[in-house]
């Protein structure tokens, strides 16, 4: 499945890491890891989310507040016959654990262009491939994924054309029209909707699922969570977070999109 990030020939598994047949060699990680990202691939140092983000968004996926969202994708998967599953942008590896436990058959494997997050998915366990590239030039062989899944994550459609299967399929999430929708009133005066997720050319859109429901934040901690998790919270100054985090109850809608693509049969 992996590709050489210099010559795009296959790579093989050995003792360190792994090696292209023109001796590129890329070694594992103590974590077990492998980094597949070219430096002129980077345009900063540490591209991708920060540690401060991805520790905020494992204690709050931890804490089970997106279950519905993991049921869906999982129901949505176990529909298909096991093949290779690749999370492009899989963060910290929230959701690949779970589909690990849920998911018998399945090969997977996660890519993240955070080298931290990467370390700390990896950390999870060896039951995933990981490995740090980006979602623009995956590192994997044409045709050599049954699924691919995007949770909230950039993608490049012509590299999801060009590693899918034919008969495989993206599984992609995007923000639902009302996600987040009193965060970010509390944040903006004439705060909008999401728009619908734009269309991938070359692929059909099988099935569409909204997966909707009301957060209802107790405590501090999983709101402060969430805050620090999205984007949102650079737009939120100290004294008004502070004002939300001292509020007995706070609701927050989740709305999602889970979005089936497969590929045309001319793409
Ligand atoms: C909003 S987070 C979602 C993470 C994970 N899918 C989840 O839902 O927990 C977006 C993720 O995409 C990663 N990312 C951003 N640009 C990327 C790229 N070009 N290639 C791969 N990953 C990327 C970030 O590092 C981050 O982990
Ligand atoms: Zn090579």
């Amino acid at each position: 499945m992996w590709s050489c990030p210099v010559c795009s020939q296959s790579l093989s598994a050995d003792i360190a890491g792994y090696c292209c047949p023109d001796n590129h060699r890329y070694d594992r990680a103590r974590e077990g890891y492998t980094n597949l990202l070219l430096a002129n691939q980077k345009r900063r140092p540490d591209p991708g989310d920060n540690a401060d983000m991805l520790l905020a968004r494992r204690a709050f996926l931890e804490a089970g507040w997106y279950l519905p969202l993991v049921e869906e994708l999982v129901a949505q998967l176990a529909r298909r016959a096991p093949g290779q599953l690749l999370d492009l942008g899989c963060g910290e590896g929230y959701y690949l654990a779970q589909m690990s436990d849920q998911l018998p058959g399945w090969h997977l494997a996660g890519v993240d262009i955070s080298r931290i997050g990467i370390r700390m998915a990896a950390k999870r366990g060896q039951w995933a491939e990981w490995a740090v590239a980006s979602s623009k030039r995956i590192p994997v062989s044409d045709r050599s994924i049954d699924a691919l899944v995007s949770i909230f994550a950039p993608v490049d459609v012509s590299e999801l054309q060009r590693v899918l299967r034919p008969g495989g399929c993206v599984l992609q999430v995007a923000p639902g029209p009302e996600h987040l929708y009193e965060l970010k009133a509390e944040i903006y005066s004439e705060p909008r909707l999401h728009p619908v997720p734009e269309a991938l050319s070359g692929f059909t859109v099988s099935e569409q699922v909204a997966v909707q429901f009301p957060m209802v934040f107790k405590d501090p901690a999983s709101l402060s969570g969430l805050l620090s998790m999205t984007p949102l919270a650079y737009r939120l100054d100290a004294a008004k977070r502070a004002q939300l985090l001292a509020r007995r109850t706070f609701t927050v809608q989740a709305d999602f999109w889970v979005r089936v693509l497969e590929l045309n049969h001319d793409a």
